[in-house]
């Protein structure tokens, strides 16, 4: 998959997010090589599952691409997010988000932030089983709970993890050391930090950004103080965007950076990261400011 994955989730997915606009994202992250989308049913109330079904729609080699969904988590009739790991349930997910998706297969799936008591044998026979009829390729857990991200490196049929691993999130650093050592697939979503490095953090220039600052004050507070500490990426010559996806992919095991953008220069300029490397110096600075707080 590519280093760089599209995160069509969030705003991304809203209804209120013009959709021809949310289509010409996928298409350009696509044509820059980006392989790997990450989704959900329950993202963006429901929206952002059918609407990345319909950007892949005209794709020829759509099937190629590493769509990445969720189940565990659904929408009921009202876009409310409701919570289901029972088998049947996420059997049900799984085959809704086929036809929303427009897939024969979903390439990984990954349960959406399960407790490891939702981790019953029951499910684990199912999701064999949906492997075994092809509706699945592969298995992993999206979690930032890391007793659970422990629990599911005991479990062979999962391949690949998704955390919040992020330049304000040092204390993942053991927990990749040792997913890898298990081979396991790394998956780092939230990967910009939600955009708190830079100095725009708090400009609203769209509907959009008053979103993520209310997602912030309800979800992340504790990253805005966290965030503080990198005010000094604002002075270097890189932007903010490209060193934060930078610290990240500096580690061979994480296989993807997953961010999201509703802004086509915001996508551009965070693709120009991928390849790129970090010098020492900035390293230790970056180092200096999450000892702060790690
Ligand atoms: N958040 C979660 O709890 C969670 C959970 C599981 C999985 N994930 C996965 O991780 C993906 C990314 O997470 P996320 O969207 O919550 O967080 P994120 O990617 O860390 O941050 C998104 C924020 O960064 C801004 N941004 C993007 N590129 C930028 C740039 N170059 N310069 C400045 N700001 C920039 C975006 O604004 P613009 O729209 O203006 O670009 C948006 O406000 C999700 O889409 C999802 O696939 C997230």
């Amino acid at each position: 998959m590519s280093e760089i994955g599209f995160g069509a989730a969030s705003y991304w997915g809203k209804k209120a997010f013009d959709e021809a606009d949310a289509i010409r994202l996928v298409h350009t992250a696509v044509d820059r090589g980006v392989t790997l989308f990450d989704t959900g049913a329950s993202y963006s109330g429901g929206n952002a599952e059918p609407r990345l079904g319909k950007a892949i729609s005209t794709l020829a080699h759509r099937h190629d691409l590493v769509i990445a969904t969720k189940a565990g988590s659904c929408t009921d009739a009202r876009g409310k997010r409701r919570e289901d790991f029972s088998a049947s349930g996420v059997r049900r997910t799984v085959e809704a988000s086929l036809v929303r998706l427009g897939l024969d297969a979903i390439p990984l799936l990954n349960l959406h932030g399960p407790e490891i008591g939702n981790l019953t044998d029951d499910l684990l026979d199912t999701l064999s089983r949906l492997k075994e009829e092809g509706k699945v390729r592969h298995l992993g857990v999206n979690s930032f709970d890391m007793e659970v991200v422990e629990h599911v490196m005991t479990i062979p049929l999962f391949g690949t993890v998704m955390i919040d691993y992020n330049i304000l999130r040092p204390e993942r650093e053991p927990v990749i050391t040792k997913l890898a050592a298990r081979k396991f697939g790394i998956l780092a979503g939230m990967a910009l930090a939600g955009g708190l490095f830079g100095k725009d953090r708090f400009r609203v220039r769209g509907v959009q950004d008053l979103w993520y600052i209310a997602r912030v004050l309800k979800n992340h507070r504790a990253d805005l103080t966290r965030a503080r500490h990198f005010r000094f990426l604002d002075r270097e010559s890189s932007t903010g965007a490209e060193i934060a996806l930078g610290w990240v992919l500096r580690r061979p095991e994480v296989s993807c950076a997953v961010l999201g953008t509703t802004r086509m220069h915001h996508l551009l300029a965070n693709l120009q990261a991928s390849g790129a490397t970090l010098d020492a110096s900035l390293l230790e600075k970056i180092g200096r400011a999450q000892s702060a707080f790690a």
